[in-house]
């Protein structure tokens, strides 16, 4: 909502930069006599300059997308009050009702207009029409310390009073309207079609919420994404929700039962980029590693396998995941399969401007640094598909160990190990043996050099069938998910974010070096 009344508020200014020196012309002629002192008029003249150019500042600011709509909406209510005292100025300097062609005010007809045209909540357009009304009776005291101002009569004080109860009924009807909209079903709650119904989680991107399809009563998560992650302000932002789209797009039309459904994905009115997804039943892999420990190595093959067969699509569509983490894998139950695994947050939304490094200090990362591929870390914009290599051998060292290939919290550091430390064995960070061709597999996908890494995910796969591990069986699975379904430990249908996190009003938190 807030970009659409940004436009409208800019259209209003352009209106106002014209119609105001019309109105001075019509009101110039009305007068036809002896009328204002050229003092005066100069003064008038002088307001109604610095009106009309603060007007077209707005409807440029607006028009070049110099600032974000929130700002542009706050200068409309100056706007709106100077265009008030503009237009009070020169009712109340000279004889009463000279300047005054329809026989009311002008300033309350310019408070019906801003407040019926820009959508914005009651109170914002209450405030808006008060500031106009105000303006009137302060114009008036300026004209009156200057001596222009005729003596206060009735039908004037009439004047000043009808701009504030415009003022309150525009409110009323604004409020009426808005009430109308949220009983069809357009709460603030609603994105795309969909209705948000209860949050999941939230990670360094944004948001994720339960979801369901207004008509069709479908259920679906929608990850709702921070404008500041993927651009910045103006034409920035505009590029990057076009490449929000094309990728988005290119994500939709992957096939692979082990990549997140994507249903539909859009820009919302007020500017938040989100997209649908189908909703997973399960659990990230971070948060069951947190509560079960170390991932028996069958096991590990079998959810490395699975993850392998989504990517193996992506890359050979040219797509690069860009963010393997643990968060961002689930295991499923999907159609009583248990075990199921699905890879989300496909490098949708990440800032691909090679100019921006992938890290910042300030928490604000795109990539997640205890996961991130030394030649992401550098930013030097060389990533490929080799990245998401890197990536899944540091979900792989997760998983057989319980902990990050580095146990580094500090962000920068970690980067540094990334690209500078050789990574302990698995098997000595465990403290027990595991298979040997998995080990080496997982330090081969951790080569520093993309070169010495498996050269594709499908030479991934043939390396871990032939791993000889104790299979991770249909049945063992069951009795994994049974045990944990029983306790309680998994929600029904939606899960726990990797934070735990759940209530409802916490506030976005910047990107974890998790
Ligand atoms: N489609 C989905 N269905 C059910 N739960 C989901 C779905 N997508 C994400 N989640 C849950 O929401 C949590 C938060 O996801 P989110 O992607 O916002 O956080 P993250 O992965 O920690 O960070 P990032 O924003 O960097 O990806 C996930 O850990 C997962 O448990
Ligand atoms: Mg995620």
């Amino acid at each position: 909502m807030v970009d659409v009344s940004a436009t409208r508020v800019a259209w209003l200014a352009l209106g106002a930069a014209v119609g105001l020196p019309v109105l001075h012309a019509v009101s110039l002629l009305a007068q036809a006599g002896p009328g204002v002192s050229a003092e005066s008029e100069a003064m008038t003249r002088l307001v109604l300059l610095a009106t009309v150019l603060c007007a077209l500042a707005v409807f440029a600011l607006r028009r070049y997308r110099v600032v974000q709509p929130s700002a542009v909406l706050r200068a409309g209510l100056v706007l709106q009050g100077l265009v008030g005292f503009a237009l009070a100025l020169e009712e109340t300097a000279g004889p009463f009702g000279a300047s005054a062609p329809a026989g009311v005010s002008a300033v309350g007809p310019w408070i019906v207009l801003a407040g019926v045209t820009v959508p914005a909540r009651p109170a914002w357009t209450l405030r808006a029409g008060l500031v106009a009304a105000a303006a009137w009776p302060l114009a008036y005291a300026v004209n009156a310390a200057r001596g222009v101002a005729p003596a206060l009569g009735a039908e004037l004080v009439f004047w000043g009073c009808l701009n504030v109860v415009l003022a309150v009924a525009t409110y009323g009807a604004v409020r009426n309207r808005s009430a109308v909209h949220q009983e069809a079903g357009a709460s603030a709650d609603d994105i795309g079609g969909y209705r948000l119904v209860s949050r999941i989680g939230e990670g360094g991107m944004g948001e994720v919420w339960k979801a369901t399809h207004k008509l069709l009563a479908r259920e679906a998560a929608v990850k709702l994404i921070r404008p500041e992650v993927v651009a910045r302000e103006g034409r920035e932002a505009d590029l990057a929700a076009a490449r929000f789209r094309r990728e988005a797009r290119s994500i939709a039309g992957l096939q692979s039962p082990h990549t997140v459904y994507l249903y539909d994905f859009g820009v919302s009115a007020d500017g938040r980029f989100y997209y649908v997804m189908e909703l997973l039943h399960g659990m990230a892999l971070q948060a069951m590693v947190r509560e079960s420990g170390p991932v028996p190595a069958g096991r590990t093959v079998s959810i490395l396998t699975q993850m392998c067969r989504s990517l193996a699509e992506a890359h050979a569509r040219g797509l690069v995941h860009r963010d393997l983490k643990p968060s961002n894998i689930m295991l499923c139950e999907v159609a009583l399969v248990h075990d199921f695994v699905k890879v989300l947050d496909f490098g949708l939304a990440k800032n691909t401007d090679p100019s921006v490094t992938q890290l910042t200090l300030d928490g604000t990362a795109t990539g997640t640094p205890a996961y991130m591929a030394p030649e992401a870390a550098l930013g030097d914009g060389g990533v490929d598909h080799r990245a998401d290599i890197y990536g899944l051998g540091c979900i792989a060292y997760f998983l057989l160990t319980g902990t990050p290939v580095f146990e580094e919290p500090d962000p920068v550091r970690a980067a540094l190990m990334h690209l500078n430390q050789a990574p302990e064995p698995p098997s000595s960070r465990l403290g027990a043996p595991l298979p040997g061709a998995l080990e080496r597999l997982v330090l081969d996908c951790l080569a520093k050099s993309p070169a010495d890494r498996p050269p594709t995910m499908t030479a991934v796969i043939e390396r871990l069938e032939s791993c000889p591990v104790d299979p991770w069986t249909a049945a063992d699975a069951r009795a994994w998910w049974e045990t944990r379904l029983a306790s309680g430990r998994i929600d029904e249908p939606a899960t726990r974010s990797s934070s735990g996190a759940r209530a409802q009003s916490a506030r976005p938190r910047p990107a974890t070096p998790a």
